[in-house]
Parts: structure tokens; C-alpha cells; sequence
């Protein structure tokens, strides 16, 4: 059992608090699996539905749409109904998706069903970190936190490799048969395994204690906390500090964001800027479209496809390199050592496509310039995951008051989705403009985020949440 040796250090509880983290965090798993695993899925609709690029595009892109419509929802849920339902919602949405996914009888019916996963998705990006964050001890909060961002990454690994072994068993076509459905028909409903997991998983975690003070749950909200940070001396004066923070007349609602600048709080407009920029340095090019990105500078096929196996295991070793240091050097530091590496790589990355030359639908690259590109995106990639990746996500999860923790953070990720939607869909058309004109643009919003961290952002480190404000 936890929290029954008084000795006032939350260390003991460590083992307790990173379970309930990872069963948390098992939501970021499925935000970056069911995000990612459309790639491998792609080539399968279009054949199977008869369908152009410019729908599927559209299929492709609608679940960001979606995601952006759960972010703005789960605030609400979570603070009228507790985290730990607003979690049991979005498991319900993942596992429904994901069987309506892999049967669908008409294309605009699997764009419903994606819109779907995309609000479980949305919902996903929201609850993890703000649960997190309200559990986690705030010594370890940072690389507590940094367990979401490592799910996604894993996630979208994951489903890269599922993808690929249902490809190997159904004979290397996602149109072939495998068990009476199409190998895509699989890919997407695979889903539903992780999706029963944080189902059952968070009914067994404890509700936040944060929202059980909010709803005037205080005993249980007292037993959580010492499960938590230990049987300590200091408890009664935590709780009572939580109580404080909340000051509980009423439940926080969307309006309680109002404030003077420009209608929303300063700290709003910090949250939404830096989801704005971990969109706009381009991230997402890589991890939607690398295999065409590749192809089109004359990368073959199935070199492609490694490469983007590559650059996801680079974004894995990068998140690991943030958990390490996130709680010891600090957020800012690493927002921005990785807002100048990323300029760096990405004004590299457009030299170098600049260097080509159209050859049909094609742009070939010089060998020099094509090996300087493939550098430049895992360079980049890899001062992207070990900053804005683990770090937007832990910030957002604590950097808000207690009380419009949830609103806010609700407001920030939807922003996120908007701006990840709008890099989406922009890039087939922005690449086909020009290659190195979309990496400079990707480039200069890696600079203003420089400028932006080292004048608007505060450190958070080691800071409890009812500190913040
Ligand atoms: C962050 C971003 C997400 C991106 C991922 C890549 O989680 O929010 O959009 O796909 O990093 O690692």
C-alpha cells in the first residue's frame, strides 16, 4: 500500500505516482497511434474507395478538424464531470472510432468515423497533461508530464510498425484479404486494443485531487493527495492551498479566460503561441507526409518508408533526452536550445532543397544537397523532441492557474489542432510552390519562437501549480 510510512518525502510514492502517469499517458499513446496510422492505411482507401488525392486529403485532414473540436470540449467535461470520466469518454470515442473505421461502407462514412477519433484525439491531447500535472509531485512534475509527449511518440512508432507487419502478413498489398477484411481495414481497427486499455485503465486511477477539492470532494481529495505526495507534515496547509487557489463559489467557466489583452488572459495568449509555434516549425510535415516529402526529391519507395522509421526513432531518443533534463535544466532553456537548433536545420533543409531541379512531377536533388536535407530533418526532428515536443505539453499541463487550468489548456490545444490543420492541408500546395520557400517559412517561425520564449515565457520548474498565475 502507499502513503503508510510518514516520512514526508513523496519519493516513496514515486512507483505509485509513475503507474497512474503512464496509465494516464496511455491517452498520448492513442492521440499519436490513431493520428499516424492513417499513413500506412492512405493508399488502401483511395484504391479500395476509388477515390482522388484531393479526398483523401480531406479524409486525411477532417480528424484534425475533429481533434480541435474535442481539445475545445474536454475543459468542460473534465471540470464538470472529473478527469478521470472525461478519459473513460475519450476511450469510448477511440474504441467506437476504431471499429466504424475499419468497416466502413462508403468514403464519407470513414470520414465521420475519423472526425470521431479526432474528438477522441482532441479530448486525449487535453486530459493527459492537465491530469498529470495535477497528480505529479512537483519535483517531478516535468518529467512526469514528459510521459505524455514520449506516448505520442511511441504511439506513432507503434503504429508504424503494426501497419507494416499486417502489410508483411496480408502478402504487401493493404488491399489484400487477411481474416475476410482488407490489411487497411486492420490497420485501423487495431486501434480498438489500446483504446479497451485506457478504457480499464482509467477506471482504476484516482480521480485528480484538484477536482475533488473543486467539487468539495475534500476527503477523498485528502486521501488521494497522501497516496500521492506522501503521508506528510505539510498536508492540511497543501489542501488548504488548493482550496485557496480554487476559491470555490462556483465551477470555472470559459468566460473566467476574459481578461484585458485583446479578450483573453496574458497567460492564454502564451499558451495558444506556443501550440501555434510547435505547429508552424513544420513538425508535422515530417511525420504526415516524409514518405512522399522523400519521394519527391527522388527518394525511392521503400527508402522512404525507412526514413520515416528513422526519424520517428530520432524523435523517441530526443523525448528521452528531455525527460532527463527537463526538471534539471529547466523549460526555457530547452525551448530555446531547440527553437535555434530547429532554425539552424530548417534554413539548412530549404538551402538544400533549393538546389533542385524539376524533373517531370518531380524535384531531383544533387546527391550533395539530397544527403544535407536527409541530415537536416533528423537534425531537425531531434531538437524539436528533445524542446517543443515534451515541453508545450508539460506547460501547458501546469504553466495555468488552478483554477482555469482545464478551460485554458482546452483553448490552447484547439489552437494546436487549428494550426496543425492549417500546416497540413497548406503543404501539398505550399511544396508544390516550392520546396525551399515552405522551409524558409518553417524556418523564420522557429526564429519569432526563439524571440517569443526568451521574452514572454516563465520558467515553471520545480514551482506548485497553486504558485502559478
Ligand atoms: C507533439 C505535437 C504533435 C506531433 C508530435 C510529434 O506532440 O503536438 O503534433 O505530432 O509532437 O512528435
Amino acid at each position: 500500500m502507499v502513503g503508510t510510512a510518514p516520512s514526508g518525502t513523496p519519493k516513496e510514492n514515486l512507483g505509485h505516482v509513475v503507474f497512474i502517469t503512464a496509465a494516464a499517458a496511455i491517452g498520448g499513446f492513442l492521440f499519436g497511434y490513431d493520428s499516424a496510422v492513417i499513413n500506412g492505411a492512405v493508399t488502401g482507401i483511395q484504391k479500395h474507395f476509388q477515390v482522388g488525392p484531393v479526398q483523401i486529403g480531406f479524409v486525411v485532414a477532417i480528424a484534425l478538424l475533429g481533434s480541435a473540436l474535442g481539445a475545445w470540449i474536454a475543459g468542460r467535461i473534465a471540470d464538470s464531470w472529473g478527469r478521470t470520466r472525461t478519459m473513460q469518454v475519450a476511450a469510448l470515442l477511440f474504441a467506437v472510432s476504431s471499429i466504424g473505421q475499419a468497416l466502413p461502407f462508403a468514403i464519407w462514412d470513414l470520414a465521420l468515423w475519423r472526425v470521431l477519433a479526432g474528438v477522441g484525439i482532441g479530448m486525449a491531447s487535453v486530459i493527459g497533461p492537465a491530469y498529470i500535472a495535477e497528480v505529479a509531485p512537483p519535483a517531478y512534475r516535468g518529467r512526469l508530464g514528459s510521459f505524455q509527449q514520449l506516448a505520442i511518440v511511441l504511439g506513432i512508432a507503434i503504429s508504424q510498425l503494426v501497419n507494416f507487419a499486417i502489410a508483411q502478413l496480408a502478402g504487401g498489398d493493404v488491399n489484400n484479404r487477411l481474416l475476410g477484411l482488407q490489411a487497411w481495414q486492420w490497420m485501423l481497427g487495431a486501434c480498438l486494443v489500446p483504446a479497451l486499455l485506457y478504457l480499464l485503465f482509467s477506471t482504476i486511477i484516482p480521480e485528480s485531487p484538484r477536482f475533488l477539492v473543486a467539487v468539495g470532494k475534500t476527503e477523498m481529495a485528502r486521501r488521494v493527495l497522501k497516496e500521492v505526495e506522501g503521508d506528510r507534515a505539510d498536508l492540511e496547509d497543501r489542501l488548504k492551498e488548493i482550496q485557496d487557489s480554487l476559491r470555490l463559489e462556483r465551477r470555472p467557466r470559459l468566460s473566467d479566460l476574459r481578461g484585458p489583452s485583446l479578450g483573453l488572459l496574458p497567460i492564454v495568449w502564451i499558451g495558444i503561441l506556443l501550440s501555434v509555434f510547435q505547429q508552424f516549425v513544420g513538425i508535422n510535415v515530417i511525420f504526415y507526409y516524409s514518405a512522399s516529402l522523400w519521394q519527391s526529391v527522388g527518394i525511392n519507395q521503400s527508402d522512404s518508408l525507412l526514413i520515416s522509421f528513422s526519424t520517428s526513432i530520432i524523435n523517441i531518443v530526443g523525448t528521452f533526452i528531455a525527460i532527463a533534463l527537463v526538471d534539471r535544466i529547466g523549460r526555457r532553456p530547452l525551448l530555446l536550445i531547440g527553437s535555434a537548433g530547429m532554425a539552424v536545420a530548417l534554413g539548412v533543409a530549404a538551402w538544400a532543397f533549393s538546389a533542385g531541379v524539376h524533373v517531370g512531377e518531380t524535384v531531383r536533388l544533387p546527391s550533395l544537397q539530397g544527403t544535407v536535407a536527409l541530415v537536416a530533418a533528423h537534425v531537425f526532428v531531434l531538437f524539436f523532441a528533445l524542446s517543443w515536443g515534451v515541453v508545450v505539453w508539460v506547460l501547458l499541463g501546469e504553466m495555468f492557474p488552478n483554477r482555469i487550468r482545464a478551460a485554458a489548456l482546452s483553448v490552447a490545444a484547439a489552437a494546436q489542432w487549428v494550426a496543425n490543420w492549417l500546416i497540413t492541408v497548406s503543404f501539398p500546395s505550399l511544396a508544390a510552390w516550392s520546396l525551399a520557400g515552405a522551409y524558409v517559412g518553417y524556418s523564420f517561425f522557429a526564429v519569432l519562437s526563439f524571440v517569443f520564449v526568451l521574452f514572454k515565457v516563465r520558467e515553471t520548474k520545480g514551482r506548485r501549480l497553486e504558485e502559478m498565475g
